[in-house]
């Protein structure tokens, strides 16, 4: 090779190695939209190029807004090597600066986009968590997944001021039905941090599996979070016959209480309450096949193989029965800092009750003259003993049957008439109704086409419809904590089916919980539109049918 070739191979292969370490800018995505709607979003002139060496500054006095500062780092990951290198003092160019903001409520935030930087005031942690929040959908879809290293990644100028509506904004999964991984959960919790959601409803207990070590009560996950076989498809509602079908498969999983603690503290650093679910009275199988003496006739069951409702439940005129809870819930305590404790407390039947002679005699003692008197009186005292241990108990709407503690928390679940009859004798409410927040239901009307679900059809556009306050007056509309979604799973064979029946609803419920006062269908769904386009460079799986069907006529 003759020199000047060498020089010319040497030249290229300079500036090929240069081009490699440069990488691309990915440019901005415009018009800015994010999933939930901000309260207020002007765009400005230019942009913003975030590179490995845009710095972060941190307010000294402000605990944990290091984990805001940890989710950037994690979501600008697939982009560069390590994460923003940090600051003491705050940069004037080139940086992204939290500052703590004590005129901003909490969880509210105000995000600042300009071609000198990132400004994030925040009144609280979790208001500059829900500001990375968004500043993740400001970012090119491509910079969730680029498949490379990058140079700068183009944020558009915007001003953002935000706050939620409501303060309780959650979710649960049944990892009873089906359970799921810590790294599943995990992921969930992820998805929650995503959509600005902070509770998790952790249905931990039910016929079907229990799912939570008890030092105390080893056989509940030894015995309990195992049913010998499943049955499969739809279940026929009690009428068990030579028609059914069973898997003949053991199923089984269960969570260590070290797991418990990995993902109570997964989700307090995505500023995710998560609250554990012990059922009582009902749906209670699982821990009656582990210690028969909990039931009214002392018979050894097996954990439920179907899945409609037990009328094996606890009985509540033994003394050890409300030994064990407590033994149980001290334990729960211990592993979830949560000041709301859920002990269930729906669909429980008082068939068992009826006949039990301890029962009857507790109902003498105690002047019960209803068998469902022995719920009220059960559920009181495990509220005065989480009281005790200065925790809430919160239950499904059932709990109101009995009569319930003016202190204790109703989820409304079957409509909202629970919700609204709580908040009206001044209970606290969680609004999580079958008609806007049951996600195992069918998405569209068109149920041959969709996988096997519980029935019923819950399309996005009615979970986006909730009004947690309808038929309550400004003053009753303030014992409503907020609003929930369900995923019961049944149905639900693993977690991409479960992606599947949450996203995008998750979205739509998100919009009611932060953005209630600032609904519009048909903005959303031009947003959630580009949201799913993140969904997709995360790897999540959705349903994609409001993107399919023609847009609902005036919604234009
Ligand atoms: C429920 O759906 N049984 C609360
Ligand atoms: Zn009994």
């Amino acid at each position: 090779m003759n020199s000047v070739k060498r020089l010319l191979r040497a030249a290229l292969a300079g500036s090929a190695g240069l081009l490699a370490a440069c990488g691309a800018t990915l440019p901005a995505d415009t018009p800015v939209s994010v999933v939930p709607r901000p309260e207020s979003v002007i765009e400005g002139a230019g942009s913003f190029h975030l590179t490995a060496d845009t710095r972060v500054s941190l307010p000294a006095d402000a605990e944990g807004f290091d984990a805001a500062a940890e989710a950037l780092d994690e979501a600008l990951r697939p982009c560069f090597e390590a994460p923003l290198p940090r600051a003491g003092t705050p940069p004037a160019r080139n940086a992204i600066r939290f500052e703590r903001c004590d005129t901003l409520p909490a969880e509210a935030y105000r995000l600042e986009v300009t071609p000198a930087g990132i400004d994030i005031r925040a009144g609280d942690a979790a208001g500059a968590f829900y500001a990375v929040q968004t500043l993740r959908q400001l970012l090119p879809v491509d910079a969730l997944n680029p498949g490379r290293r990058i140079r700068a990644v183009e944020i558009p100028a915007v001003a953002i001021d935000d706050r939620p509506a409501l303060a309780y904004r959650g979710m649960m999964l049944d990892v009873a039905r089906h359970f799921f991984s810590v790294e599943e959960v995990k992921r969930t919790l992820d998805l929650l941090a995503l959509h600005k959601m902070n509770v998790f409803h952790w249905h931990l207990t039910d016929d079907q599996g229990w799912r939570i070590e008890i030092n105390r009560y080893p056989d509940l996950t030894r015995i309990g979070s195992i049913r010998h076989r499943t049955l499969i498809g739809r279940d026929p509602g009690g009428e068990y016959d030579a028609d059914c079908r069973y898997d003949e498969t053991p199923y089984g999983g269960c969570y260590t209480q070290a797991e418990i603690r990995e993902v109570v503290a997964y989700a307090v650093r995505r500023f995710i309450t998560v609250i554990p679910e012990i059922e009582f009275p009902g749906h209670a199988v699982a821990a009656l096949a582990s210690y028969p003496w909990l039931s009214c006739t002392g018979e050894q069951y097996e954990v439920r193989q179907t899945w409609d409702i037990d009328d094996r439940v606890f009985c509540p005129g033994r003394e050890t029965t409300f030994e064990f809870m407590e033994g149980v819930l001290e334990e729960v305590m211990e592993l979830f800092p949560s000041t709301y404790i859920h002990i269930g407390g729906d669909e429980c039947p008082t068939k068992m009750w009826e006949q039990c002679p301890q029962c009857r005699a507790r109902m003498r003692r105690e002047g019960i003259s209803e068998p469902r008197g022995l719920q009220g009186y059960a559920t009181a005292r495990i509220e005065r003993f989480l009281q005790q241990h200065g925790r809430h108990l919160i239950g499904w709407d059932e709990i109101l049957e009995g009569g319930v503690t003016p202190t204790a928390i109703v989820m409304s679940w079957r409509g909202s008439e629970g919700g609204i009859r709580a908040a009206r004798q001044g209970n606290r409410v969680v609004m999580s109704p079958t008609t806007h927040c049951y996600f195992d239901y069918y998405q569209t009307p068109d149920t041959q086409s969709e996988p096997l679900a519980w029935g019923g059809c819950l399309p996005v556009e009615q979970v986006y419809a909730l009004d947690p306050y309808a038929g309550l007056t400004p003053g009753e509309q303030g014992y409503v904590l907020g609003v929930q979604a369900n995923l019961w799973t049944e149905y639900i064979p693993d977690f991409s089916q479960a992606q599947y029946m949450l996203l995008p609803r998750l979205s739509a419920l998100a919009e009611v919980g932060w953005s209630l006062d600032r609904k519009d269908f048909a903005d959303y769904r031009q947003r959630v539109e580009r949201l799913a386009r993140r969904y997709d460079a995360l790897g999540y799986r959705y349903a994609s049918h409001l993107f399919q069907a023609p847009e609902p006529e005036g919604h234009r």
